[in-house]
């Protein structure tokens, strides 16, 4: 029975303490940022565990992701290369939605194996107008949708103020689509490797233009080794398969905005070139 702690289970709580700090210090540190249950799970444990524990012993099931099917080393050693099942997975989908099974089913990331749900678009698809961000955070991961936590809602109003709105005028997706471990920035192998899904993502959608929110997404699609702060401010061009060549602005993003506030004047200059871009071609 639970009931008030002993002054010795106090003190022996006391001395815990730093050792319990550090251990939590250290799931942050790599990346475990987040409680999604009330008590943790050794996956590993579970993994090797021959019998399966009684039903009510069980943890309550976790948020909607498929559990990975581990590959035998045999079937590991001959498989093709992710990136080429990659590309292979791309290429065969036939419109959004079988891009979307497409990736949710593809083993060849670790990402997948600590993200919550796949972030795969946003939007009005057939707008003619598609923003490109980095990927998701702890917010987009919970609900499955990208750009709905701070940065997301700077974003939703730095568009309103020129008349756009995910609503009505554009669709949005990230480069990747599931969140890095504690949000770290992805990878430049994370982002080669589901770049060809993005591309398919494009090709169908059929967008008129793109703006690239944040360095990541600019760098991930226009290549080369400028920043963003020199890519950002004129229109370029991407090459997308299937597709031809699209203009793509990219702009700075709205993370970095909410810790450099004077930054937001040059994308408030970004966000009048794409409008006069609109206009002019509707006009
Ligand atoms: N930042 C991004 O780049 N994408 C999101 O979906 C959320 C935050």
């Amino acid at each position: 029975m639970r009931g008030t702690p002993h002054r010795a289970d106090m003190w022996g709580m006391e001395q815990e303490r730093p050792a319990l700090a550090a251990a939590l210090a250290l799931q942050c540190d790599w990346g475990a940022d987040e409680a999604l249950m009330e008590s943790p799970a050794d996956r590993l444990a579970v993994r090797d565990a021959p019998a399966r524990a009684p039903e009510a012993a069980r943890p309550a099931p976790e948020p909607t992701q498929p559990r990975a099917v581990r590959a035998s080393p045999v079937a590991l050693a001959t498989a093709p290369p992710a990136i080429t099942r990659a590309e292979t997975l791309a290429e065969a989908a036939p419109d959004l939605a079988a891009l979307k099974a497409a990736i949710a089913a593809f083993d060849g990331s670790a990402l997948k194996e600590t993200a919550t749900n796949l972030v795969f678009g946003d939007g009005v698809a057939d707008s003619g107008l598609m923003l490109i961000g980095e990927a998701p955070g702890a917010d987009e991961d919970r609900a499955g949708r990208p750009f709905v936590g701070a940065s997301g809602q700077l974003l939703d109003r730095m568009f309103a103020s020129v008349g756009l709105s995910r609503e009505s005028s554009f669709y949005i997706t990230n480069i990747l689509p599931w969140r890095p471990p504690g949000n770290r920035t992805p990878t430049d192998a994370e982002v080669a490797l589901f770049l060809p899904f993005l591309r398919r993502q494009v090709a169908l959608v059929r967008p008129k233009r793109l703006v690239l929110v944040g360095g990541v997404a600019a760098k991930g699609l226009i290549g080369g080794k400028e920043g963003i702060t020199r890519l950002r401010g004129r229109w370029h061009e991407v090459d997308i398969p299937g597709l031809g060549r699209l203009p793509a602005l990219p702009t700075l993003h709205p993370a970095y905005l909410l810790r450099s506030p004077a930054s937001k004047r040059d994308a408030w200059a970004d966000l009048l070139l794409l409008r006069r871009a609109l206009d002019q071609a509707s006009g």
